[in-house]
């Protein structure tokens, strides 16, 4: 019986997922039937050394010799045409197991524990164990990470803590709005949109966390804000290098983990001279008899009590993670608004009549603009910054579409190629903010999970969301966004993150 259920299903497989709804459908099916518990009972549970996936060798080849670290999104789909939904392979030493179904997806976070995990991030941590520096939230685990995240939760996840940052906020997008104003060549073409995103986001999450501005959006950017941005992207770079690299090549070729190393000194530093500079401002007031009313991030970590190193480490891991997010997301956004001038018509007639007549939003009007939640929404399912994300159970093997893994063992979730599937979302490549608004068309709720879901999600989520309302509604008042004459199709590519794979240029006409 088992035999005959595996062969239905490697049938299925063969035929490609995007030709046939119903052969997906009842692919599902099947896979639904193996994974129900009453199922999993009457089977043989499989193993790992069942699971299908490329060879060691092969898969080396892939990401070395063809460049597929900079294709991994794209690594997703060919694995979903050749595997189906779930499959192994070996990243460098690691090996991985990958789930690409919603419903597997789910299968995975439901069984995440107290304390979700969501990769090694072997690198990241062996940097901190190196210099000594505390773990932040992105790299902290159980107690630890807890204690941090109920802290920082209570600023960063309630939504009345969070609609308290609009005019900070706000004051940093006009100065956006005026430096692209300033950018601008004839035609009003500004070249290379990502680079003034970068500064916005860096200035943006600066504003959160230290309740000051740091100058990223200033005619003359300081040399250390564009060192900072380097770092980041150069970081991001090495990161799947040196995971996927085995510890002693890092001696015989010693490159890519000083480049790293070097990359997150000057993060730190960066940081840990904004914090020191800010709360020794504070000091001094106090010193002075003045009252000190700190409303921003930094503050609040600083007042309960942690260790200075977990602040900087904490500070370091906000400021690096509200960067290539919202620069990329910003990007992609105003690339499809501009190649889609009628739902950038709409998107503005809904902001202009929620507004009446005032220039600038607040976090309050949002609530009344579905089309531009739905936006972000379908730029996210096209473009999710974190093309896939992971999990590793530490505590107990699970089993997951009728497979037991280990526990310890790396799962990837393949969020890209979810996002993608026709199965779910009908002309998957096609950007159609309206699907988020059809309530006929519902969609698995793990099928497009771009913040991630549960208790290890994204924490910044909020700010981030409020941050790109109120650009993309501001900079839709202001101009009319136009593709590039001359400009080229761009297609993502993988830095660890999701990023547009060459420089995007729009013109901003006055309105
Ligand atoms: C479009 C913007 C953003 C997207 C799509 C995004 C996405 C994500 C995703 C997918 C995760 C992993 C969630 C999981 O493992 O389940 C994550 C984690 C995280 N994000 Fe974001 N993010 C964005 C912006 C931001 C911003 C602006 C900040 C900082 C204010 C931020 C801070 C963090 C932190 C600290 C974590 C780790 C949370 C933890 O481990 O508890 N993110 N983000």
């Amino acid at each position: 019986m088992i035999s005959v259920r595996r062969m239905q299903q490697q049938a299925l497989r063969v035929s490609s997922r995007s030709a046939f709804p119903i052969v997906k459908w009842m692919e599902r099916w099947t896979e639904g039937i193996s994974a129900s518990p009453e199922a999993t009972k009457q089977q043989a549970v499989r193993t790992l050394d069942d699971m299908p996936g490329p060879s060691v060798a092969s898969f080396a080849w892939d990401l070395f010799a063809r460049r597929g670290l900079s294709r991994l999104h794209e690594l997703q789909l060919a694995g979903v045409q050749r595997y189906g939904s779930m499959w192994k392979a070996s990243f460098g030493p690691i090996l991985t197991v990958h789930v690409a179904d919603p419903a597997l997806i789910e299968q995975v976070l439901r069984q995440e524990g107290q304390h979700p995990m969501r990769s090694n991030l072997s690198s990241w941590k062996d940097y901190r164990k190196l210099r000594g520096h505390h773990y932040g939230l992105l790299t902290s685990e159980g107690e630890e990470w807890q204690a941090v995240r109920s802290l920082l939760g209570k600023h960063m996840l309630r939504p009345k803590a969070v609609e308290a940052y609009d005019k900070t906020l706000n004051s940093v997008v006009s100065d956006l709005i005026a430096k692209l104003r300033l950018s601008r060549h004839p035609h009003g073409l500004v070249t290379d949109i990502a680079r003034e995103f970068y500064r916005f986001g860096l200035e943006g999450i600066s504003s959160v966390l230290f309740e000051s501005r740091i100058g990223c959006l200033n005619l003359v950017v300081p040399e250390e804000t564009e060192r900072f941005i380097r770092s980041i992207n150069t970081m991001f770079v090495m990161t799947l290098l040196t995971m996927a690299m085995p510890s002693w090549l890092h001696q015989l070729f010693p490159k890519p983990w000083n480049v790293f190393c070097r990359c997150w000194d000057y993060m730190f530093d960066f940081a840990k001279g904004h914090i020191d500079q800010r709360l020794k401002a504070e000091a001094e007031k106090m010193a002075r008899g003045e009252r000190v009313e700190g409303r921003y991030l930094t503050y609040f970590l600083s007042q309960t009590g942690l260790p200075m190193k977990t602040v900087y480490s904490n500070v370091t891991e906000l400021l690096l993670a509200g960067v290539d997010t919202i620069s990329s997301t910003l990007s992609w956004s105003l690339y499809e608004l501009s190649h889609h001038p009628e739902v950038q018509a709409s998107l503005r007639d809904e902001v202009l009549s929620v507004l009446e007549g005032r220039r600038i939003p607040e976090a309050a009007d949002v609530a009344r603009m579905p089309l531009l939640k739905a936006t972000v929404k379908e730029v996210l399912r096209l473009y999710p910054v974190i093309p896939a994300n992971a999990r590793v159970i530490t505590d107990r093997d699970i089993q997951v579409g009728g497979y037991l893994i280990p526990k310890n063992t790396l799962i990837t979730l393949c969020h890209f190629a979810t996002s993608r599937d026709p199965a779910v979302f009908p002309n998957p490549d096609d950007f159609q903010p309206h699907r988020w608004l059809n309530k006929d068309q519902t969609h698995h709720p793990y099928a497009s999970v771009p913040f991630g879901v549960g208790k290890r999600s994204c924490i910044g989520r909020r700010i981030a969301e409020l941050e790109l309302y109120l650009a993309l509604a501001r900079i839709l008042i202001e101009f009319n966004v136009k593709p590039d004459p001359k400009g080229v199709s761009v297609k993502p590519m993988t830095r660890t993150l999701l990023v547009p794979e060459k420089v995007i240029n729009l013109q901003f006409i006055e309105r």
